[in-house]
């Protein structure tokens, strides 16, 4: 039995139905009230021994911007209070890299930084554990750019680069992992292409029919300069996936 947690959000609704295409049993926890869904809350650990009863590997795709420490530990107890299940998490390329010290690091970053404190949460569990790091998704991309758009001029962090990858491609590998024995760390995965943010909003832009201009902004703070200097980008030895941002825009717009 697989549990998926986050099974409801974007990237979950691409992992549920190919990991149920290879016959698995799979069950879905949410905080909703969904026919066919188990609910709980992992901030509260409400409803998390009854969706760990049985299961012999847990896909932890539930997450917020903060928080997911806290999500990752209440889960972690209640799997080791279970059958000890293979724990296969998704976190973010470049969380161990972006110091997060000052009040304007933890707004504008702190996610990062919740990432990686879920990932140790994880690996010193003492459960077996796989964990893959992905960069941004084009589903976020898009949504990033949509809200910058409702302003007259669209910010875009200035000198900050992405390599967005497409969330169906992140789903088949986490399926894939899922389906395999515990692997630690891998490789990260991201998508083929680096762009300026600027750029991702031009191209946006471009494939929205709309107008606005881009405008360069800086922020203070290290998290901010870690960033700029390509924190966010995959290492080396990184996956990449081979639908790029135009690719997705085509497809979305
Ligand atoms: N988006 C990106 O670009 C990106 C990049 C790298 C890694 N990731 C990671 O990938 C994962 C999935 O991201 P996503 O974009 O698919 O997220 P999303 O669309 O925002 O969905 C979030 C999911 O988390 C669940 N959730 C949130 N709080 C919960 C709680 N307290 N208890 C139980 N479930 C809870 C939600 O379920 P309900 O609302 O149904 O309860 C929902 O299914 C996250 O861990 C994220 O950090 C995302």
């Amino acid at each position: 039995m697989f549990l998926v947690t986050g099974g409801t959000g974007t990237l979950g609704r691409h992992v549920v139905p190919l990991l149920r295409e290879t016959g698995a049993e799979v069950r879905v926890l949410t905080r909703q009230t969904i026919p066919g869904h188990l609910t709980g809350d992992l901030e509260t650990g409400l409803g998390l021994d009854e969706a760990l009863d049985g299961v012999g590997t847990v896909l932890h795709l539930a997450g917020t911007a903060k928080n997911d420490d806290r999500k990752a530990t209440h889960l972690v107890r209640a799997a080791s209070r279970a059958g000890r299940p293979h724990m296969v998490y998704v976190s973010v390329v470049g969380c161990e890299r972006i110091p997060v010290t000052g009040a304007v690091d933890r707004a504008m970053f702190g996610y990062f930084a919740r990432k990686r404190a879920a990932e140790v949460v994880i690996e010193n569990s003492g459960l077996p554990w796989t964990t893959l790091r992905a960069t941004q998704f084009h589903d976020l991309a898009w949504k990033v750019a949509e809200a910058a758009a409702k302003l007259p001029v669209m910010p875009a962090l200035a000198g900050v680069r992405f390599q967005p990858v497409d969330t169906a491609e992140v789903a088949r590998h986490l399926v894939r992992l899922a389906l395999g024995g515990p692997a630690g760390m891998r490789p990260d995965l991201a998508g083929p292409r680096v762009y300026p943010m600027a750029e991702l909003f031009r191209l946006w832009l471009h494939a929205t029919g709309r107008r606005r201009a881009v405008l360069p902004v800086r922020a203070a703070g290290g998290a901010y300069r870690a960033v700029r200097d390509g924190a966010v980008l995959p290492g080396p030895e990184a996956d990449l996936g081979t639908v790029t941002w135009e690719d997705f825009l085509k497809t979305r717009a």
